[in-house]
């Protein structure tokens, strides 16, 4: 089989690159080695910062997210005894969106469907090979037969765990692992809140988030390898009323039934180069960010909106340049989110360290009363323009 550009990995990345590329004219195939029902329902990430909802809407997403997403000025920063609202379209102009990562597949999923897109599940065995001359990618398709696919540029959009990141000699890689976990919750009960709250507290830290108004989705941090079986629903509801500041000022968080549990270790991650001959890693392939902040899923969309563009300019305008600079372009954006969702990781964790609390609690009093610090959180949170 012979196409423009092989894309690894059918998550946001790869299947949001191949509606771009479409768009574009530019052909493309796509392999997942899991399958579509799998990938469709993985719980993940739930913000979409402004720039990415633009983009989204430009390339013809965005009626549901419209529709059924849900518009919010700010979030709240508390501590015991304090909540304070960090109104981003005040501050920045600039507003972020409530709407799950499931729904963002979803949608992409029926837009390529809608286009006839050549989507490969249920693959294994995926190799690359000749990335620096010819290159072609093989492997096994779901009824066990070996297949080819030769291509001008393959994109690896496979995740933290995937084949591409490998493929690329010699690359630089930058790492911290975090000594703590999030313990996420989904339960069908409507939000206590009507945006974001995230809490710095003694036992650690909190957030409360949400899916839908009959939805909320719910994170504790916890010590890493903990078993979400140890802990029975009460202790989770009791720990979230704790942290989260129940009965402080009149507040109360409505308990519901937990649907979805899971532990989440975190960590940062960069790998550079992003590119080598012609492969070109996007997303996760390429970088990890801790989860505070709502970053991943927004630089998966914002690689891909520069990856595609570079892609279109090299395949179908025969003009190198923006894929030459495509890495070092990707990587300031990267960068940035990699510092804004370490800032806020260590900001809002604690250690155990009360060296450390004073300073947490410093930098919180800090970023909440001064609205130089405010409108900093807020540009990195509602994020920046993607083309700059
Ligand atoms: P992925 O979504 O990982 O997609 C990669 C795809 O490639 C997968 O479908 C995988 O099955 C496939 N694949 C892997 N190997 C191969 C192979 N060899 N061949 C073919 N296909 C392959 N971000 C936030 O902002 N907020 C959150 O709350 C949040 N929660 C998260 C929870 C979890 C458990 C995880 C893992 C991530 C979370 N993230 C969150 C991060 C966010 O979901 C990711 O940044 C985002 O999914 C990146 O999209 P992607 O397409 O680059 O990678
Ligand atoms: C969610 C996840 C985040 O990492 C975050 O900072 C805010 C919200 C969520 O899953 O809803």
């Amino acid at each position: 089989m012979r196409t423009q550009v092989a894309i690894i990995g059918a998550g946001p990345a790869g299947l949001l690159l191949s509606h771009l590329l479409a768009q574009g004219g530019v052909e493309s195939v796509v392999l997942e080695t899991r399958s579509e029902e799998y990938v469709a329902a993985r719980i993940r990430a739930g913000i979409l910062e402004h720039s990415s909802v633009e983009l989204l809407e430009a390339a013809g997403l965005g009626a549901r997210l419209r529709a059924e997403g849900d518009e919010h000025r700010g979030i709240y920063l508390q501590w015991p005894g304090e909540r304070h609202h960090l109104d981003f379209v005040n501050l920045t102009g600039r507003s972020v969106w409530v709407y799950g990562q499931t729904e963002v597949q979803k949608d992409l999923i029926a837009a390529r469907r809608a286009a006839g897109q050549e989507i490969h599940y249920e693959v294994s065995d995926v190799g690359l090979h000749d990335i620096e001359g010819s290159p072609y990618v093989t492997y096994t398709d779901k009824n066990g037969q070996s297949a080819r696919i030769d291509a001008l540029a393959v994109a690896g959009c496979d995740g933290s765990f995937g084949v591409s990141r490998k493929a690329v000699p010699a690359a630089k890689t930058f790492e911290r692992v975090y000594p703590y976990s999030w313990f996420g919750i989904l339960a069908d009960v409507a939000p206590s809140t009507d945006e974001l709250i995230y809490a710095w507290h003694p036992d650690g830290f909190a957030l409360h988030s949400m899916r839908s108004a009959t939805v909320s989705r719910l994170y504790l941090q916890v010590p890493n390898g903990t078993d979400p079986q140890t802990w029975s629903d009460d202790q989770i509801w009791d720990a979230l009323a704790t942290r989260l500041g129940h009965g402080q000022n009149g507040w109360k968080l409505n308990p519901g039934p937990i649907t979805d549990k899971s532990v989440l270790p975190m960590r940062s991650y960069v790998q550079t180069p992003m590119r080598h001959g012609n492969l070109f890693l996007a997303g996760d392939a390429a970088h990890i960010v801790p989860p505070t902040g709502a970053k991943g899923l927004n630089l998966a969309i914002a690689d891909v909106a520069l990856l595609s563009k570079a892609l279109v300019a090299r395949i179908a305008e025969k003009d190198d340049r923006p894929a030459d600079a495509y890495s070092e372009t990707a990587q300031r954006r990267v960068w940035r989110c990699t510092h804004f969702s370490w800032w806020m990781t260590t900001m809002l964790h604690t250690s155990g360290d009360p060296f450390d609390a004073e300073l947490q609690l410093s930098q919180l009093r800090w970023v909440a009363s001064s609205e130089a610090g405010a409108t900093g959180l807020a540009e990195n949170y509602a994020g920046l323009p993607i083309f700059i």
